[in-house]
């Protein structure tokens, strides 16, 4: 059995790796191989202190790429055994990864990597056909196999009273300017290796919207081509808030996505009620549920669209390794 992951294989599974959503794409996240483990961790650099300043979101998006890890490794045959928050006394590292015993992947990690290119953040409408029970059925089970909760919003009252804690999270947010410029530096009109294109950032808001839309559109919208009046909205959770909560979230989250890329499905991810203490509290008292709401999102039927950039994994992988 193989005991110290390669270079090699670090390489490979980083090109998937960086593949996962993080808040405005900003990509906070570094790899390193040490001892023959891999570990992950929070890039200090690429915070974002008006947006995120206590870290979930870096915490979220490093998960996220974990799981990718993860998937990369166990299709290559060379699945990975995971701790988190292996040191400590070093809050940045978030994950290590060393090899498990060799076995073949299972259909459902081939599936959900084959997802992984495919799966981008749709800020568009969605066509107004509903998504079906088995569809939903999987996405539940994708955030429960990582030890996260998936709360469906149903009906119109609940919809309504997510999205008005939505609102309100976005207004408190938008009166603060340093969130503000912080959202607009993110915002790309030229080709770039980070943040959002333009043309991925969705059509401009407008007064009749039911859910907040980050401020990164600035195309109108064709005229009559309003955003869906009853999407499908949910709601993941975790058992608690600690960083291993928000890391596993992360996880959880990107098993979701790659669940609806893989179903068909298009995704937006909206965080502001999240972003806002009182909100957060507020939509967890709404939904009823122990625990804590770690993102929300828009589900639906899309249009095509494209992946957005990424730093390659040169720029990403740390080569000179600190001695344990
Ligand atoms: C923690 C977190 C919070 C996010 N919040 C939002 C949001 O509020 N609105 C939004 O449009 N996208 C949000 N996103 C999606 C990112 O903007 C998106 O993942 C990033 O731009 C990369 O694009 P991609 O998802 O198409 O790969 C969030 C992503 C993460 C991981």
């Amino acid at each position: 059995m193989q005991t110290a992951y390669t270079i090699e294989q670090l390489r490979a599974a980083v090109a998937d790796a960086v593949r996962a959503p993080s808040l405005h794409n900003s990509q906070p996240w570094r790899f390193r191989l040490r001892d023959g483990g891999i570990e992950v961790s929070v890039d200090p650099a690429r915070r974002l202190p008006a947006t995120d300043p206590s870290g979930w979101g870096a915490r979220l998006a490093c998960g996220a790429a974990l799981f990718n890890l993860r998937l990369s490794l166990a299709v290559a045959g060379t699945p990975a055994q995971v701790r988190l928050r292996p040191y400590p006394a070093d809050s940045d590292v978030v994950a290590r990864l060393v090899p498990d015993r060799p076995r073949r992947p299972t259909p459902t990690e081939q599936s959900l990597h084959g997802a992984i290119a495919h799966r981008f953040s749709n800020r568009a409408p969605f066509w107004p056909d509903p998504v079906p029970a088995d569809a939903r059925w999987r996405l539940g089970e994708a955030a429960q196999t990582e030890g996260a909760w998936l709360e469906l919003v149903i009906g119109t009252s609940a919809v309504a009273m997510v999205a008005e804690i939505a609102r309100s999270a976005n207004r408190v947010l938008e009166r603060d300017p340093a969130y503000r410029a912080e959202a607009a530096e993110w915002i790309r009109s030229e080709p770039a290796d980070d943040g959002i294109p333009a043309a991925a950032g969705g059509p401009k808001s407008e007064p009749q919207d039911l859910l907040p839309q980050r401020a990164f559109g600035t195309r109108h919208r064709a005229p009559g081509r309003d955003f869906e009046p009853e999407p499908l909205v949910a709601v993941l959770g975790s058992p608690s808030d600690a960083t291993t909560d928000q890391i596993a979230a992360g996880q959880a989250l990107q098993r979701v996505l790659l669940t609806a890329t893989d179903a068909g499905l298009s995704v937006s991810m909206l965080s502001q009620p999240i972003e806002v203490p009182g909100a957060r509290e507020q939509l967890r008292l709404a939904l009823g549920r122990y625990g804590t709401p770690q993102m929300v999102m828009r589900i639906g039927f899309g249009q095509p669209g494209w992946p957005t950039p990424r730093r390659s994994p040169a720029e990403v992988i740390d080569l000179a390794v600190p001695q344990a």
